[in-house]
C-alpha cells in the first residue's frame, strides 16, 4: 500500500472550526492574544474532557492493576535535581544575528539556514536552554524559595511510589495513572495547540520487576496504538516509530512513539519509554528514602523497572478532531461533520424542537430533562430546522432529537443519526435505551 499523504489544507480548516464553534480560542484574545496559549470553550472543554475520560477509562476503570493519582503542579528543586531535569531538560537554542528570531535548531530543517528571513550562516552558537519555567512560593524571592511547574506529570508518581505502595495493596506489575497540566517554557510552541508552553498529559507509570520491562515495553506500545484506533483515528493515520539512540530522554532505554499524520507531516502523540529503575533509584538516593519492593515469594528486595505510556491530552484532542473532520456534498450542499467517536463527542444528543411556539418548546424541554442525567445535551431552538443540523454536525453530535407537532399526538420523537442522517421514530419513553445502546458511553 502506498504511504498516505498528509492534508494540509486541513489545518486552517480545524484552527477556523474551532474558533467558529467554540472548541478553542486563543487566550487573552482581547488584549492581542498571549504567546501560544489557548483556552477551551463550550465545546472544546467537553471534548477535552472526553479525551481525558476516554484515556482514564481504559487505563484505570477497566483495569485492576492501574491507580490514579493527582499530585501537585509546584514542586521543589529537590525534585527536579533527583529527576535529572535540571541538568538536562534543555533544548538547543539558535539566534539569527541577521533577523533575531530564536530556533530550537534540532527542529530545524537545514541548521544552517534561519526559516524566518532566509539568511545563511546567520546563526549563533548553540546553548542549551531549560525548559522548566522557575518561579518563587511565598512573599520572598530568594534561593530557598525557588519552585517549578512540572514539565511533566509523571515525577509526581515517582515522588509518591511508597505512599500509593503502602496504601493500596498493589504490587509489581503495577501502574499509577495521572493526568494533569504540565508546562514546559517551549523555544518554538505552534502548531495551535500541538506545541504550547502549558498543555495536559495523560501519564502512566507501570512498575515491573527488573528483567520484565521489554516485555511490558511490547505490552504498552500495543495497548496505546489500539486506543487510538479505538477511539476513531483509522490505522493507516497512525504509526509506531521506535526512537533512534541520540533521540532517547535522558532517562531512556528505549523509546517509541504514536505518531499521527498531521497536516504538517507524521508527529508524535505519545512516547511509550522504558524509563528503567532511572527514577525511583534517584528519587531513593536524593531522598534517603527506600522506593524498592520486597517481592516474599523469591525472597528479594528490587527497586521496579518502569514503562510509561506519556500521552498528550491537548495534542490528542486536536488529532481526534483533525481524524474526524469530513466534508460531502448533500443534495447539493457542502455538509462538513465531526464524525467523532460517541465517547468522545461533546454533545451525545441534541433536541430540537421543530418549531420556536410554545407548544412545542414545552413538551421538548421535557424530553431534554428525560436525557440530561443520562447524556450531554444541548438544546437548540433558533434557525430552521436543516440549519440546526449542520451545526450539530459540526459539532460531532451523534444524534439529534427533533420534537415536532406530530408528537404532541404520537408521544414520539424523530432521532436522526449524524453520519448516515437516517431517521427513526421513537416513543419519548423508549428514548433514553433507544439512545443508550447505540451510543456505547
Ligand atoms: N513523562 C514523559 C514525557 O513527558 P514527552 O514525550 O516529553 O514525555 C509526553 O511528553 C507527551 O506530552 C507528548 O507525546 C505530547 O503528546 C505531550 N507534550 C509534550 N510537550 C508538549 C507541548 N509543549 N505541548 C503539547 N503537548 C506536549
Amino acid at each position: 500500500m502506498s504511504e498516505p499523504s498528509p492534508d494540509p489544507a486541513l489545518f486552517e480548516k480545524i484552527v477556523n472550526l474551532s474558533k467558529r464553534r467554540g472548541f478553542v480560542f486563543p487566550s487573552a484574545e482581547i488584549y492581542g492574544g498571549f504567546r501560544s496559549t489557548y483556552d477551551y470553550g463550550p465545546i472544546g472543554v467537553l471534548l477535552l474532557r472526553n479525551v481525558k475520560d476516554a484515556w482514564w477509562r481504559s487505563m484505570v476503570q477497566l483495569r485492576d492493576d492501574v491507580v490514579g493519582l493527582d499530585a501537585a503542579i509546584l514542586s521543589p528543586p529537590a525534585v527536579w535535581e533527583a529527576s535529572g531535569h535540571l541538568a538536562t531538560f534543555s533544548d538547543p537554542l539558535v539566534d539569527c544575528r541577521h533577523c533575531g528570531a530564536r530556533h530550537r535548531q534540532d527542529k530545524l530543517d537545514d541548521p544552517d539556514v534561519c526559516p524566518t528571513c532566509g539568511t545563511r550562516g546567520s546563526f549563533t552558537e548553540p546553548r542549551q536552554f531549560n525548559l522548566m519555567f522557575k518561579t518563587h512560593a511565598g512573599p520572598v524571592e530568594d534561593d530557598a524559595s525557588v519552585a517549578y511547574l512540572r514539565p511533566e506529570t509523571a515525577q509526581g508518581i515517582f515522588v509518591n511510589f511508597a505512599n500509593v505502595v503502602n496504601t493500596s495493596r498493589k504490587r509489581p506489575p503495577f501502574g499509577i495513572a495521572q493526568i494533569g497540566k504540565s508546562f514546559r517554557n517551549e523555544i518554538t510552541p505552534g502548531n495551535f495547540v500541538f506545541r504550547t508552553r502549558e498543555f495536559e498529559q495523560m501519564e502512566m507509570e507501570y512498575f515491573v520487576p527488573p528483567g520484565d520491562g521489554p516485555r511490558w515495553y511490547e505490552y504498552w506500545c500495543a495497548e496505546r496504538f489500539a486506543w487510538y484506533v479505538a477511539h476513531g483515528i483509522p490505522e493507516h493515520q497512525l504509526r509506531l516509530r521506535p526512537h533512534d539512540a541520540d533521540e532517547l530522554s535522558h532517562y531512556s532505554s528505549g523509546t517509541s512513539d504514536v505518531e499521527f499524520l498531521f497536516p504538517w507531516g507524521w508527529d508524535e502523540l505519545e512516547g511509550i519509554a522504558q524509563r528503567t529503575d532511572f527514577d525511583l533509584a534517584r528519587h531513593a538516593e536524593h531522598s534517603g528514602e527506600k522506593l524498592d519492593w520486597f517481592d516474599q515469594a523469591t525472597g528479594t528486595r528490587y527497586v521496579p523497572h518502569v514503562v510509561e505510556p506519556a500521552a498528550g491530552a491537548t495534542r490528542t484532542m486536536m488529532a481526534f478532531l483533525m481524524a474526524a473532520y469530513d466534508e460531502e456534498e448533500v443534495r447539493g450542499e457542502a455538509r462538513t461533520v465531526l464524525r467523532l467517536h460517541p465517547r468522545l463527542a461533546p454533545y451525545k444528543v441534541a433536541v430540537l424542537p421543530l418549531s420556536k411556539k410554545a407548544e412545542l418548546t414545552g413538551p421538548a424541554r421535557e424530553v431534554l430533562a428525560r436525557l440530561q442525567p443520562a447524556f450531554m445535551c444541548d438544546y437548540d431552538e433558533t434557525q430552521a430546522i436543516g440549519r440546526r443540523y449542520r451545526r450539530q454536525d459540526e459539532l460531532g453530535t451523534p444524534y439529534c432529537v427533533t420534537f415536532d407537532f406530530e408528537s404532541l399526538d404520537d408521544g414520539a420523537v424523530t432521532v436522526r443519526e449524524r453520519d448516515s442522517m437516517d431517521q427513526d421514530r421513537v416513543a419519548v419513553g423508549d428514548l433514553v435505551a433507544y439512545l443508550r445502546g447505540r451510543l456505547e458511553v
